[in-house]
């Protein structure tokens, strides 16, 4: 029992074994709610790689959306976010936190997916970056008993999802409780050619989202060259 755990936790905190940019093998049906900065990256580098992505979007018949779907792989396409999710394996939830609540209502009935949350919940007031929720990762879960919710990317900028630094230096922490849903995402995120570590159970993604408001107040305010960036 011991030997697996200990593969289990080696195949979580060490690089996946492919190049950055390559597909690691199986693909994954992605819905990404969201098409701004964050969607749109994940999107376009997932579906190059083979991943079959839909996006959720409140208005999926723009020109805008219809050129990110154009650039997303031969396979994707833009819905509602209610309809996207629908036939998904994995469901990347990158809206703002404002809306988060209201956006994972809408979205129906989400047992048996895995919800990748990247959000961080900043509030901007008077010279600091606050947190704007205490738990907002487990409150997700809360409102999405069926599904397995990780907390994942939220501790760096979608700039390095769109292009990653060729030696995979970035570290992506991943909190979650589900081991195989971690694993799922684990591999989407060195699919990337970024490095995925398990950092502990969904109740850590609380850390994870003071993490992420900590690289945003660095950057955003201290606007350090090169950027702050985390890497255990
Ligand atoms: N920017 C980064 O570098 C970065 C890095 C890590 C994590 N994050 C987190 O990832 C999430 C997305 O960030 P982002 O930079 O992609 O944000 P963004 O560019 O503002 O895009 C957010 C998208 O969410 C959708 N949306 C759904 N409901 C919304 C509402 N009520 N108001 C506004 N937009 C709504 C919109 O897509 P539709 O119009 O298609 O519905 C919008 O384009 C945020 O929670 C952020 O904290 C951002």
């Amino acid at each position: 029992m011991r030997v697996i755990v200990l593969l289990w936790l080696a195949c979580l905190t060490t690089p996946l074994a492919h190049a950055a940019g390559e597909p690691a093998g199986e693909r994954e049906r992605i819905a990404i709610i969201g098409t701004g900065n964050v969607g749109a990256a994940l999107g376009r580098r997932w579906g190059a790689l083979g991943h079959e992505i839909t996006y959720g979007s409140r208005d999926p018949a723009t020109a805008q959306v219809a050129a990110l779907v154009a650039d997303s792989g031969p396979r994707a396409r833009a819905t509602t976010p209610a309809e996207a999710v629908r036939d998904a394996g994995i469901v990347v939830l990158a809206v703002p936190w404002t809306a988060a609540e209201e956006v994972v209502r809408g979205l129906g009935d989400l047992d048996g997916r895995v919800i990748i949350d990247p959000i961080n919940p900043s509030r901007f007031a008077d010279g600091r970056v606050e947190l704007g929720h205490p738990g907002l990762a487990e409150q997700i879960a809360s409102l999405a008993p069926g599904a397995e919710v990780v907390k994942a990317l939220n501790t760096t900028s979608y700039r390095n999802m769109l292009e990653p630094p060729a030696d995979a230096s970035i570290t992506v922490p991943l909190a979650g409780d589900g081991a195989e849903a971690l694993a799922r995402v684990a591999r989407l995120v060195a699919e990337l050619g970024l490095e995925p570590r398990h950092v502990g159970p969904l109740y850590n993604a609380r850390y994870l989202e003071a993490m992420g408001n900590l690289y945003i107040y660095v950057n955003v305010f201290q606007r350090p060259e090169p950027r702050l960036e985390y890497r255990f």
